[in-house]
């Protein structure tokens, strides 16, 4: 019977595996007795040393390894296999032909910068390294990103390094995810929550040594956490701290600490052939799409895979779905023209979907991966011989007179765009097409990107600085400091919304706000929610603006998906929509396949239970009170004003709004509730502001201008809504003054309140 056959075979497989192990088992043996050789030939000043570290290390695998030769045969087996073949992968990254000097270096300083060239192994193996050391025998090894998806697909690949289970001896955690136990040694996370963490322990006891993988990024959560790293060292003689860039001009971080030492893996790289656009592309998803099509189609599948570079998810969707489509014209069936796997990757693809861009195309079909710049250095895709760079990307850009963020589509810098050619010469010779002009590079590209903290809304930071007992921000060691005029701006944002008082001190609110992973305006609706009572539909809300849409809009179902999503609609609110949609999910058993049916990602919908569980959490340890309004809608309506008074627009033409503070016309998002209703309110206040083709208001909801007046009393009062926007822009200069002549004549700082304002 089929049954027997399957019994026999299995048996069969069962035996080979046994077979396969024993020989790995006498070939590991064999590779570890090299390695100590290869200890002694390396190691210059003390052979015997070396000889003991090196066996040290093969002992350390041997254990590590150990139970997984005396584990039942089978599954235990190919798992053995796959970690040898892993152990070469580790063993020829130009990280491990350093080691020691590496090692040496650490232990004999408290920081080291190390620079080398993405792939040689910072991000895997320095964290592994420390842990063989024994580091982690006197606390965590903690290692931060910039991002959540690195964080997140770095540790998963460490824990199959070290043939663990993710979230046991690696883990990682982000903003609302922890997946780490009491087991972990080595904690990947993004550099947000390991400041959050600076909150609850300053002095950051759990740890042994932090790596600040990536600074040469400069987001400013890096720039934050080195400033304050700077000042533990000092404090805790024990910590190690190491600090690496893929880029060369590391001297800036070496001199920042005051002289220490920079350690340099050397690279291996392979020569990149440049080619520039002749003359400025009109479309550069267009152009994209026709040089891969030309790249696929003139080179040999086997040639190697292709890497290509726009802005964000939106032309990375569209690059992706041009290029299916023109394959299959060109494709009549027959075979014609080889496969290619389609791959995108963008921060807000789902986990699953990210990992593919690692896993081998089926068939072996070339890969051509289409990427934001999270594919510039924080990940690193073996095999790829063309890049393509579209030549821009999405930068956070604040701007302190119409006072928001938003993202804007910037030119690379020059910095950027060597790093994106130097993806290619990786595994072999490459090529790099550039999308724009080599006069444009010259002369229209910046050296480098300017650090996040000159050009983003400083609140969040801001906020936890001062609860960390950061009176002054010009006291604090920035490497780069921000801008008087963006200080400024965060800190009359902040007073707006009552976290700090006249003198720029932390408020009992503000104190209550840094108690939330969730920026100030979200933070400032829950405390309101608590006043009002109605904290258990405001939770929600700010746990669905915390996550992307949930909303499902597939190219070739849009009219169906647009229907399904217009029956949540709730007509004076983005925000009670997403309400409705939360309720009702729940109301239905938290099902998938009600997901499905109504358009909505089953995922996203988990994800933001999940949130909210933990605000609820925090809430709770906050003893504030979970209440609901029951349906009185206008309590909910009244705290998101009190949270975002300062995003106020008002209705000047049927359906044509413009901003109240700044008079700049912004409009009504197509997906938004309130478009094309035929009811369009006054007045309303909106999430956030999106740049596309036109000034969008992301997720808005109706006001009541009397509210605007009560809630935002600095920029309304009942009788100055009709004034025009010139008027509320004076009175917001003097307030702005007002509020620093008081900080000045209360710090007596004549020099330091100048500085802020
Ligand atoms: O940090 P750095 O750029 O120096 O290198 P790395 O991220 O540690 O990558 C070292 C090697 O691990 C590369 O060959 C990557 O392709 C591989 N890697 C992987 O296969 N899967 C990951 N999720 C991350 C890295
Ligand atoms: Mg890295």
């Amino acid at each position: 019977s089929d049954l027997a056959v399957f019994s026999r075979k299995g048996s069969r497989l069962v035996r080979e595996k046994r077979e396969q192990m024993e020989k790995q088992k006498a070939a590991r043996e064999a590779t570890d007795a090299a390695g100590t050789t290869l200890g002694n030939v390396l190691g210059v000043a003390n052979p015997a040393a070396e000889a003991t570290e090196a066996e040290k290390i093969a002992a350390e695998v041997a254990v590590a390894n150990g139970p997984a030769v005396d584990a039942p045969p089978g599954q235990a087996a190919s798992e053995f296999a796959r970690s040898k073949t892993i152990r070469e992968q580790r063993e020829y990254l130009p990280a491990f032909a350093v080691r020691n000097q590496l090692m040496q270096i650490i232990r004999d300083n408290a920081i080291v910068v190390v620079v080398g060239q993405t792939g040689s192994g910072k991000t895997t193996q320095l964290a592994q390294y420390l842990h063989e050391d024994g580091y982690s025998r006197y606390g965590l090894i903690g290692c931060t990103q910039p991002r959540r998806v690195a964080a997140m697909s770095v540790a998963k690949r460490v824990s199959e390094e070290m043939d663990v289970t993710l979230g046991q001896e690696v883990g990682y955690t982000i903003r609302f995810e922890d997946c780490t136990s009491d087991a972990t040694l080595i904690k990947y996370m993004t550099a947000g929550v390991l400041l959050r963490e600076t909150l609850t322990e300053p002095d950051l006891d759990r740890y042994s040594c932090l790596i600040m993988d990536e600074a040469h990024e400069r987001t400013l959560d890096t720039d934050v956490l080195l400033g304050l790293l700077k000042r533990l060292v000092a404090r805790r003689r024990d910590l190690k701290v190491i600090v690496t860039s893929a880029t060369l001009n590391a001297e800036r971080f070496a001199s920042f600490f005051g002289t220490v030492p920079t350690f340099t893996i050397p690279g291996r790289t392979f020569p990149v052939d440049i080619l520039f656009s002749k003359s400025p592309c009109p479309d550069y998803v267009d152009s994209a799409v026709k040089q891969a099509l030309s790249i696929h189609l003139s080179h040999p599948t086997d040639a190697g895979d292709i890497l290509v570079f726009m802005t964000g998810q939106e032309d990375i969707e569209v690059t992706c779905q041009v290029l299916a489509d023109r394959l299959d014209q060109l494709d009549h069936g027959d075979g014609s023209v080889p496969a290619l796997a389609i791959l995108p990757i963008y921060s807000q693809l789902p986990a699953d979907l990210q990992a593919k861009i690692f896993e081998r195309a089926t068939g072996k079909a070339r890969k051509c991966i289409v990427a934001t710049n999270i594919a510039e250095t924080s990940l690193t895709v073996d095999g790829i011989m063309f890049v393509i760079d579209a030549g821009y990307c999405k930068l956070k850009v604040y701007n302190p007179r119409i006072g928001m963020d938003s993202l804007q589509v910037t030119p690379v810098s020059q910095a950027n765009a060597d790093q994106r050619a130097g993806r290619a010469g990786r595994t072999g010779p490459g090529t790099c097409y550039r999308l724009y002009t080599e006069q444009a590079y010259r002369n229209e590209m910046f050296p480098s990107t300017v650090p996040e903290i000159q050009r983003t809304n400083l609140a969040n930071v801001i906020l936890l600085l001062k609860s960390l007992g950061v009176v002054n921000l010009l006291d604090f060691d920035f490497m780069d400091a921000p801008g008087d005029e963006t200080i400024r701006s965060a800190m009359y944002q902040l007073w707006t919304l009552g976290a700090l008082d006249n003198l720029g001190a932390l408020t009992s609110p503000g104190r209550q706000m840094v108690e939330y992973p969730l920026d100030p305006a979200l933070c400032k609706m829950l405390l309101t929610a608590h006043e009002l009572g109605c904290t258990a539909e405001v939770v929600t809300i700010v746990s669905m603006l915390s996550i992307p849409s949930v909303f499902y809009r597939p190219k070739e179902r849009l009219a169906e998906s647009d229907a399904a999503r217009e029956k949540f609609y709730v007509p004076e609110s983005d925000h009670l929509t997403l309400l409705h949609v939360y309720n009702l999910w729940r109301a239905n058993g938290s099902r998938d396949s009600w997901c499905t049916k109504h358009f909505v990602h089953p995922k996203a919908m988990h994800k933001a239970h999940e949130v909210r569980t933990q605000l609820v959490d925090i809430m709770r340890s906050q003893r504030v009170p979970h209440r609901t309004c029951g349906t009185d809608w206008d309590v909910v309506r009244k705290c998101i004003c009190s949270a975002y008074f300062h995003q106020a627009a008002r209705q000047k033409g049927l359906g044509d709004y413009v901003n109240c503070r700044t008079g700049l016309p912004c409009h009504l998002h197509p997906t938004s509730a309130l478009y094309g209703l035929g009811f369009t309110p006054d007045y309303l206040v909106y999430h956030e502001l999106v740049m596309t083709t036109k000034e969008y208001m992301q997720c808005v909801t109706a006001v009541d201008p009397y509210w605007l007046a009560e809630m935002g009393p600095m920029f309304f009062s009942v009788k100055e809504t009709n004034w025009g926007h010139r008027e509320a822009r004076l009175r917001t200069q003097r307030e702005q003054q007002g509020m620093q002549a008081q900080l000045r004549a209360a710090t007596g700082h004549g020099q330091a309140a100048g500085g802020l304002g």
